[in-house]
């Protein structure tokens, strides 16, 4: 079976990148990208492609190429569905905040809307292709919903989950280390294969089971950030010890059984997906009741939490046991660099921890607008949203936050800070003018010898 026409349910961080490279590969293959959000949408389809809704570097050049050729945004979600060969469910599924399983089960409530609109609409068989990430076993919860409520057409259903990181979607979707897809019918299976075989060598295709497939994005995600939080551990004890941890992480990611990528120390890991998937897989285990399995991954959070409060901790000591009034200065944002993303960054709750000791924050990112960083703060409902606007400014001039600042934290590891003319922010601090490096990225060396008093996590 040749596929000719694709729907995206989502056109967010996932669904706009991902098919962007589908329909950039598959110039024969319509691919149609769908969401209820029209602000979304019309970002999307806006003529100036520095105004797309997800900033990712050379998304830009992939959108322009295939846009309007075989690459359509829209908010016709019935339309698509029913033109569609094979429907990609790309939706967001975030922590529960109600009910049972709140705060830890993913919210499935998006894709069960999206399996009813499916099964409402389609008048033709259908591959239906989980890309969101689900607990283990959604697809059984699909079927049963697809085949209940629709009008006696077939459905297929695969998992074929996304391994991208934002800032280099792009990237890891021309050259993914693997494709992953579980099924049960080999038709459908070998349809969404060549698909992909369009630019992925056949080598990189995995099949597998539909529960293996569903598992192992979680337990990808959680491997990851398990060494995000292993290393930001270590980055403790070697501050009280005289260790360095980047030459720990040097020492033994140069062990091939360890391997040397996730080894930064940082001030703790964000984003929307590690935190999220571990609590999931953690749910999930305390569901078939393996507390010891539970408990296990759940540290890799509970480390992270205290990696993000220890920093915040740090400033305040650091600063003679007060924050109060003074300007803290934050470089970054985002969750990472080369993103617009905010979700879970550890810059949202340092901030936080800092507010509630009364500091005043002066926040500067290359690509977060002033609407996200206060929409963040809001969102924790510790301080009324005056408060925080009165207690953060958010700045477009870098020289701006830094200017008369008892202290800089970097959030972000955005490459231009290191490009900074650090000489004249030193002259323009107060004194003693603090550096609290939550990525490791700037230059002790210099730092120092500018006269900055510079505290890097780790060291
Ligand atoms: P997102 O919030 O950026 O995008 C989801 C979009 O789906 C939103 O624009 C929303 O309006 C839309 N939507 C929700 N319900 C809808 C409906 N019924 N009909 C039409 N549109 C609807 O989320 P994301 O970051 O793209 O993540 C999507 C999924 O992919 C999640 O399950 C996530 O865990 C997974 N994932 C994310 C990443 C990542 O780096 N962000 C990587 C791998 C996997
Ligand atoms: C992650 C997975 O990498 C990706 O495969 C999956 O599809 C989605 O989740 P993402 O969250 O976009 O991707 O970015 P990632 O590069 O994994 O970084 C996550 C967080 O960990 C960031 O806050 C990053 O700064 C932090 N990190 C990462 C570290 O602190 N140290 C490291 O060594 C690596």
């Amino acid at each position: 079976m040749k596929i000719k026409k694709i729907t995206c349910i989502g056109a967010g961080y996932v669904g706009g990148p991902t098919m962007s490279v589908i329909a950039q590969k598959n110039p024969n293959v319509e691919v149609t990208v769908v969401d209820l959000n029209e602000a979304r949408i019309a970002a999307w389809n806006d003529d100036d492609l520095s105004l797309l809704p997800v900033y990712e570097p050379g998304l830009d050049a992939v959108v322009g190429e295939a846009r309007g050729r075989n690459l359509f945004f829209s908010t016709d979600v019935d339309k698509a569905i029913d033109e569609a060969d094979m429907i990609f469910i790309s939706v967001n599924t975030p922590t529960k905040t109600y009910g049972k399983g709140k705060g830890q089960a993913a919210d499935l409530k998006y894709i069960e809307l999206c399996a009813r609109q499916i099964a409402a609409v389609a008048k033709s068989d259908k591959i239906v292709v989980e890309k969101s990430t689900l607990p283990v076993r959604t697809a059984e919860a699909l079927k049963s919903i697809l085949d209940n409520t629709g009008n006696g057409v077939n459905f297929h259903i695969l998992s074929n989950p996304e391994f991208l990181a934002e800032g280099t979607a792009v990237t890891d979707l021309h050259n993914p280390d693997r494709v992953l897809i579980g099924g049960e019918d080999a038709e459908a299976i070998e349809a969404l294969v060549q698909v992909y075989e369009a630019w992925v060598p056949r080598e990189r295709i995995l099949t597998t089971n539909l529960w293996s497939s569903e598992l192992s994005k979680l337990v990808a995600n959680a491997f990851l950030a398990q060494r995000v939080s292993s290393i930001n551990a270590i980055s403790e004890l070697c501050e009280v010890t005289g260790a360095n941890v980047d030459e720990v992480s040097r020492a033994i990611g140069q062990d091939s059984r360890i391997g040397a990528k996730f080894l930064k120390a940082s001030v703790g890991f964000g984003g929307s997906c590690f935190q999220k998937d571990i609590l999931n897989l953690v749910y999930i285990a305390r569901t078939y009741n393996l507390h010891a399995v539970a408990d296990y991954w759940e540290q890799v959070i509970l480390l992270n939490d205290h990696q993000k409060s220890r920093f915040a901790e740090k400033i305040i000591k650091t600063m003679y046991n007060t924050v109060n009034g003074k300007q803290i200065a934050f470089l970054g944002w985002a969750f990472k660099k080369d993103t617009n993303d905010t979700r879970e960054s550890a810059a949202i709750y340092v901030a936080d921890h800092l507010l509630e000791e009364e500091a005043n924050i002066i926040v500067y990112d290359p690509k977060v607008s002033a609407e996200q960083i206060y929409k963040d703060l809001d969102y924790l409902g510790t301080r009324s949203p005056e408060e925080n606007r009165r207690l953060v400014k958010v700045v477009t001039d870098p020289y701006e936050a830094l200017d008369g600042a008892h202290a800089i934290a970097v959030l972000t590891e955005w490459d231009e800070f290191k490009g900074y003319d650090w000489e004249t922010i030193k002259e323009g601090m107060k004194r003693p003018s603090f550096v609290f490096d939550g990525r490791k990225l700037l230059d002790r060396k210099q730092l120092e010898e500018l006269g900055f008093s510079y505290y890097a996590i780790g060291e």
